[in-house]
């Protein structure tokens, strides 16, 4: 049976952005599906967002599983018949806690381990999980895609002097936000002629466990773009890059 109100599935949505996002368009009247790793950690999500009166289930989910991806698919198959929001939210900055490269400007000596290990969760599994749910959102009369990327993930501004990227490069992340960028360009192209939309986005600078504590934006000024994007209307972009209103550079 297909339900009328629309569903959102959020991955990483146990914490941080991708809860505040759940947040943001239960509020909304939007049911979320939050998709977490840890059952107590999304247990703990859950309890949060129903007592705000937000309608919301759980899924046990792990990106780098593609089991978790079938039973996605499955779950919201017999459960709501169509997706009408995926919001590609998790991922990893595994930089962040090695200790065997510096976290800049690392490309001379990043582990290649590192390298392969945030492609599969940031790339290779954001890339199987949208594939796996695109017969769900082309269900949906208007079916939306959030890629959550970065700006760190811009070409542009990493090959242009005078701007904090150019000077902060961290290979493995940078360049899995670059290619989940041009994910989104060749599945807006791919998607072009259907009511589907597909747009990457920068969050901000965050106050989450990635951003860390000296970051602007607190999480809920860090959910505004992925909930924008993800309620756009069929006037709206596709296969774009944003922060809020503000086009970024690819
Ligand atoms: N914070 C910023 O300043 C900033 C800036 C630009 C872009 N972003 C992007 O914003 C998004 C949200 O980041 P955040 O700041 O909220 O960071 P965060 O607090 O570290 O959250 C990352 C989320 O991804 C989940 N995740 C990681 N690996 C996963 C896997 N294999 N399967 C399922 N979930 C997994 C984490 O779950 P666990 O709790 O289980 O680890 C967590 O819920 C990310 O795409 C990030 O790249 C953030």
């Amino acid at each position: 049976m297909t339900t009328t109100q629309k569903v959102a599935f959020i991955t990483g949505a146990g914490k941080g952005i991708g809860l505040e996002t759940a947040k943001g368009l239960g509020k909304k009247g939007v049911h979320v599906v939050l998709g977490v790793r840890k059952q107590s950690q999304g247990k703990t999500a859950l309890d949060i967002l129903r007592s705000e009166g937000i309608s919301a289930d759980l899924l046990v989910f792990d990106l780098s599983k593609t089991e978790d991806h079938q039973k996605a698919y499955h779950y919201i198959l017999q459960k709501f018949g169509k997706l009408d929001m995926l919001i590609n939210n998790a991922a990893v900055w595994l930089e962040s806690t090695s200790s065997s490269s510096s976290v800049s400007n690392n490309v001379a000596s990043l582990d290649a381990k590192i390298l392969k290990d945030t492609f599969a969760i940031n790339f290779f599994g954001t890339v199987s999980l949208t594939q796996t749910l695109l017969p769900l959102v082309k269900k949906s009369p208007a079916g939306r895609i959030v890629n959550v990327s970065s700006v760190r993930g811009s070409l542009s501004l990493n090959a242009t002097p005078g701007n904090a990227v150019y000077d902060g490069k961290v290979l493995a992340y940078d360049s899995s936000k670059a290619a989940l960028n041009m994910f989104t360009t060749h599945l807006a192209y791919a998607l072009r002629d259907t009511q589907v939309k597909v747009n990457s986005i920068h969050p901000g600078w965050v106050r989450s466990d990635m951003g860390g504590a000296n970051a602007n934006l607190d999480l809920q000024q860090g959910s505004e773009t992925s909930i924008q994007y993800a309620l756009l209307g069929d006037d709206g972009p596709t296969g774009g890059f944003y922060f809020k209103d503000e086009v970024l550079p690819w």
